[in-house]
C-alpha cells in the first residue's frame, strides 16, 4: 500500500494501469474511516485489480459556518484500517496541492444539487462535484463507489458522471448501521452520550414510514410525513431540519425515497430510506450488471 500526496504522481500511476488494461476502482473519502467506508472499499476491491482510496477533507464543500476545522482527522488510524484491505494507493493530498491558487472552475449540477442539503448548505454540492471530478481526472477509474447514506450526493455524482461523459461506472453501496439503526457517520463522534441515545430517532421515523407504506396504511404523502415527523418531534434533544419524500434520481417531490436531516446539539445528521423496497436500499438501476466481479482472480 503506497501513500501518495502528489496529484501528478497519482495520475501517471493510474495512466500506466489503464494502459495495461487493469481495472481501476476509486473510493473517495474524507477520512475518519469507519465500517461504512470499509464496506465501500471491500466492494470496490471485488470489482477491480487496482484500488485507490482518497482521503481529503475538501474545504470547497464546507460553508463558513460548517465544521471543516473540527472535522475529525486521524491519518494514522485510517491507514491502519486500510492496510489489510488490499488497497494499492491511498491518495492524501493537501489543499494547496489540490487547488492551485486562483483556481476558478466549479462543477455545478443544476436542480438536484439545489434542494434539501443543497438549499441548506449553499455551494456544498458544487464543492463535492468539483473535487470528485478532479479525483476522477487524477485516478482515471473504471468504477467509483459512493454510499447510499448520502443519497443526494449519490444522485448529484451519478448525474455528473453521465452528463460529463466520464464513462465511469458509479456504484452505490448500501448504508451500514449500528445495531439501533443509526447510520455510521464520522460526525457521530461529536455526540455526547445523551445525544447518542437520541440520535436513532431519524432512523425510527424512516422505518415507521416504510412500515406504513408497505402495509398501505396511508397512501397520502402528507399524512405519512406527518406521522414520521412526529417520531422526531417526540425526541427532546432532536430538532427536525427536514423530512421529505423524493425521487431518488432527481430529488424532486414526490417520490419513494424518504430523506431527512436532524440537528442534535451542534451536530447535523442525515439519513434516508427507500419506502418502496423491502430492504430499504436502492434497487439496481435498469440494465445494471455485476461489474468486473472478482477482477483480481482473472
Ligand atoms: P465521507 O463522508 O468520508 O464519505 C465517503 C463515502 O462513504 C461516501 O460515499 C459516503 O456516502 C460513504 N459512507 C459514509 N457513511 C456510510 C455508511 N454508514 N454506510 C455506507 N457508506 C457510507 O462523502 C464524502 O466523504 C465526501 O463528500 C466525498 C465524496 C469524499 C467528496 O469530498
Amino acid at each position: 500500500m503506497r501513500v501518495i500526496d502528489d496529484p501528478t504522481q497519482l495520475r501517471s500511476l493510474a495512466l500506466g494501469w489503464r494502459r495495461d488494461g487493469r481495472v481501476v476502482a476509486l473510493v473517495p473519502t474524507m477520512g475518519a474511516l469507519h465500517a461504512g467506508h470499509l464496506s465501500l472499499v471491500r466492494r470496490a476491491r471485488l470489482d477491480s485489480t487496482h484500488l485507490i482510496v482518497s482521503i481529503f477533507v475538501n474545504p470547497l464543500q464546507f460553508g463558513p459556518h460548517d465544521d471543516w476545522a473540527r472535522y475529525p482527522r486521524n491519518l494514522e488510524a485510517d491507514l491502519a484500517l486500510l492496510e489489510p484491505e488490499g488497497v494499492e494507493v491511498v491518495f492524501v493530498p493537501t489543499a494547496e496541492r489540490m487547488y492551485a491558487i486562483g483556481a476558478r472552475t466549479r462543477v455545478v449540477v443544476d436542480e438536484i444539487g439545489d434542494v434539501l442539503e443543497g438549499a441548506r448548505r449553499p455551494g456544498h454540492f458544487q464543492g463535492v462535484a468539483t473535487v470528485v471530478q478532479k479525483l476522477f481526472n487524477l485516478s482515471l477509474p473504471n468504477f467509483a463507489y459512493f454510499g447510499e447514506k448520502d443519497a443526494q450526493q449519490l444522485a448529484v455524482l451519478t448525474r455528473m458522471a453521465r452528463d460529463l461523459d466520464t464513462g465511469i461506472g458509479i456504484v452505490a453501496v448500501p448504508t451500514v448501521r449500528e445495531s439501533d439503526g443509526l447510520a455510521l457517520s464520522s460526525r457521530n463522534a461529536y455526540l455526547s452520550a445523551a445525544e447518542r441515545s437520541a440520535a436513532p430517532c431519524l432512523w425510527r421515523a424512516l422505518s415507521l414510514g416504510a412500515r406504513l407504506y408497505r402495509e398501505h396504511r396511508t397512501g397520502d404523502p402528507a399524512v405519512l410525513l406527518g406521522l414520521m415527523r412526529e417520531v422526531v418531534e417526540r425526541e427532546p434533544l432532536a430538532h427536525l431540519d427536514y423530512l421529505e419524500l423524493v425521487d431518488p434520481a432527481t430529488f424532486s417531490a414526490p417520490g419513494p425515497l424518504a430523506v431527512g436531516a436532524v440537528r442534535i446539539g451542534s451536530t447535523r445528521l442525515i439519513d434516508n430510506l427507500r419506502l418502496d423496497h423491502p430492504s430499504g436500499g436502492f434497487p439496481p438501476p435498469p440494465g445494471a450488471r455485476a461489474v468486473g466481479r472478482q477482477a483480481r482472480a482473472g
